[in-house]
């Protein structure tokens, strides 16, 4: 399960899109989840696959923090736990559990681990804990792409000048040139942070990669804070679902969402055509490509993916017997 994304913490959502009253579908690397709140509130995560006869437990409905199978009723907990089964009162529930994953809530985002045992806990960057943290917009686009060609797609400035000409790219493109820019990227226990320079003067606007698929950058104006955020999920090996968040300590009111959402995605879709059409779709190994210094970063990124991510997995706890007629 996971393959080549297993046994790590992902950011699968925003926490207030996740109501106690309907759960949440997602795709995560080749696996349906549901998402849902328990009784207490928390929320819960679960292979969205009942344990019966396979069907998505999200085509059901939440009651007091349990989600009911659409298929024949059977009930479970937060923690998959078996609540009911209809019919057949002599059932041993405990032997029939769906099975459930770890999800948390923090920085305002829902986190799930993409396998069992977690020894650690999800570390949201200091921009989503911060006490000033003021707002924060984020809306999710679903490009038709392996999600390391996104990753890196994110954590590459030398795209500027020529795919974002006219947004975020057009004061890079005075540069362009004869200009020497230096991408260096810094390891760090989070990932890595990325510093970039032209012809010996440092450019504002630093950029941290958060392992395994999150970038940050950092554009704040003067005593303010501004920050993008794009988390990478892969759905599966052909599609990524991108979480674009804003975080801002200025236009607060929510009235401002709508620019900040409409320049996310103007941005977003520059990208989008060029990144679906690279080949091969996954990264391949950095000598089967041409490469030159300023892709030191996504040659960075790659080196990461291959020694922490690829051919990983994760296999479910096998809890449940068979009834034999
Ligand atoms: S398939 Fe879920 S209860 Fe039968
Ligand atoms: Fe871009």
């Amino acid at each position: 399960m996971f393959k080549n994304f297993a046994n790590v913490w992902t950011i699968v959502g925003v926490a207030q899109d996740l109501k106690r009253v309907a759960p949440l579908a997602m795709r995560v690397a080749g696996e349906r989840v549901v998402l849902f709140r328990d009784d207490a509130g928390k929320a819960c995560a679960l292979i969205d696959q009942c344990p019966h006869r396979g069907v998505a437990l999200s085509l059901g409905r939440v009651e007091y923090g349990v989600i009911e199978c659409p298929f024949h009723g059977w009930r479970f907990d937060g923690a998959g736990r078996n609540c009911h089964v209809p019919w057949n009162p002599d059932a041993k529930r405990e032997n029939l559990a769906a099975t459930s994953l770890p999800c948390r809530e923090a920085g305002g985002l829902l986190w799930l681990y993409t396998g069992f045992d977690p020894t650690e806990e999800p570390e949201p960057s200091q921009t989503l804990t911060a006490q000033d943290r003021v707002a924060l917009c984020a809306q999710s686009v679903t490009w038709k792409a392996h999600w390391t060609r996104v990753m890196e797609n994110m954590l590459d400035s030398p795209h500027l000048p020529f795919v974002h000409r006219s947004t975020i790219g057009r004061d890079l493109a005075k540069h362009v040139g004869d200009g020497r820019l230096e991408m260096v990227f810094e390891s760090r226990t989070y990932g890595g942070r990325i510093c970039a320079s032209v012809d010996g003067s440092p450019r504002a606007g630093n950029m941290d990669y958060r392992f395994p698929n999150v970038m940050e950058l950092f554009i704040d104006p003067p005593g303010k804070t501004f920050r993008l955020m794009v988390a990478c999920i892969p759905e599966d090996e052909q599609t990524t679902r991108l979480w674009l968040l804003t975080v801002r300590s200025f236009a607060r009111a929510p009235l401002f969402d709508f620019a900040f959402r409409w320049m996310n995605r103007r941005i977003a879709r520059e990208d989008q055509a060029i990144v679906e059409s690279s080949l091969p779709a996954e990264v391949p190994p950095p000598a089967e490509e041409a490469s030159v210094r300023t892709d030191a970063p996504t040659l960075a990124f790659r080196k990461i993916y291959r020694e922490r991510l690829l051919g990983s997995s994760a296999s479910a706890p096998r809890r449940r017997e068979c009834f034999a007629p």
